[in-house]
């Protein structure tokens, strides 16, 4: 039986502009090349647990305008469960502006549009799909009392609970004590814990911080630096794959619901990142977020 995932989050249209490098401020730059291409970090949390083969429910809002119409029909083409998305009147969908160089470095700035109206009443509707899911999966994209709020119903009904800080956005005690897994980057972390991590003792430090406050397994992504865990128990590093940087958009959420459907299948902790790493380094090597996630089988045929 495919394992059920429940995501809350956002819905973006990313306008990507590949660039030779980042303009200044005052300078008109020539790009090389436009793309629209579907994201959001929620929405491509839940496109990465649907490719990874798990039944995926999306809380989401969009806008009643073109971006959301085709954002709602490319989660729809996925398989995604989507009677909880939101279509909020006279309000536009979430846009993202993306700026990508020569390195596959990105720079990117939100219009967050109808992400910020996904409110308490919408994570109420979704009361009883919540409940039903063997893990619950948020960002920060949405705001933070709706977040809390399905969080909280998870943990009481004792669905596991991941969420992935970004952006950060400040967490109090009782939220940090109803998450099973913590997942985020150095910065995150860094605005977190107030901690640079740079190597694996301050990883460790920042990590068993937040063990005290309340939460239960860290993983901090680093990048082409891999993953650091920090279970109850052990604590250790894992490489990453080894792939050519194209675009780095995406990785990040790929990991997250990849990793979400290796929990929910009862994979050992080290599988599971092992499994999201994989996924995660696949979608580096490709432009764009949705367009970077592979599924399931191309992940299992890679990095043997
Ligand atoms: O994590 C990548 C995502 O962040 C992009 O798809 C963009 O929409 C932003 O939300
Ligand atoms: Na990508």
């Amino acid at each position: 039986m495919k394992p059920k995932i429940a995501v809350l989050g956002s819905i973006n249209m990313d306008l990507v502009f590949k660039t030779p490098r980042m303009p200044t401020p005052g300078e008109t730059l020539m790009g090389e090349s436009f793309h629209q291409i579907h994201g959001g970090k929620g929405a491509n949390q839940a496109v990465a647990a649907a490719r990874m083969g798990a039944m995926v429910d999306f809380i989401a809002c969009i806008g009643d305008d073109d971006f959301g119409s085709r954002s709602l029909k490319a989660l729809n083409d996925e398989g995604i469960q989507t009677q909880h998305i939101r279509v909020v009147k006279s309000c536009a969908t979430g846009v993202a502006g993306i700026l990508l160089d020569q390195h596959g470095e990105n720079s990117i700035i939100l219009a967050p549009g109808a992400n910020a109206k996904l409110n308490i009443t919408d994570v109420e509707a979704a009361r009883l799909t919540i409940k039903s899911s063997q893990v619950l999966v948020c960002q920060l994209e949405t705001p933070i009392d709706s977040v809390s709020k399905a969080i909280h119903l998870a943990h009481h009904a004792g669905v596991a609970v991941i969420l992935n800080p970004a952006p950060m956005q400040k967490l109090d005690d009782g939220l940090l004590a109803s998450i099973d897994y913590l997942i985020l980057n150095e910065t995150e972390i860094e605005q977190l814990t107030g901690i640079t991590v740079k190597e694996s003792t301050e990883a460790l430090v920042a990590a068993q911080q937040l063990q005290s406050r309340g939460v239960g397994i860290v993983i901090i992504t680093l990048g082409a630096h891999g993953v650091f865990v920090a279970d109850k128990l052990e604590n250790y590093a894992l490489p990453a794959y080894q792939v050519e940087v194209v675009d780095t958009t995406g990785a990040g959420d790929t990991f997250v619901g990849s990793f979400a459907v290796g929990i929910a299948q009862g994979m050992p902790l080290r599988d599971a990142c092992d499994l999201a790493q994989r996924a995660a380094a696949l979608a580096v090597t490709q432009l764009g977020a949705q367009t970077s996630i592979p599924h399931r089988a191309s992940v299992e045929r890679h990095f043997r």
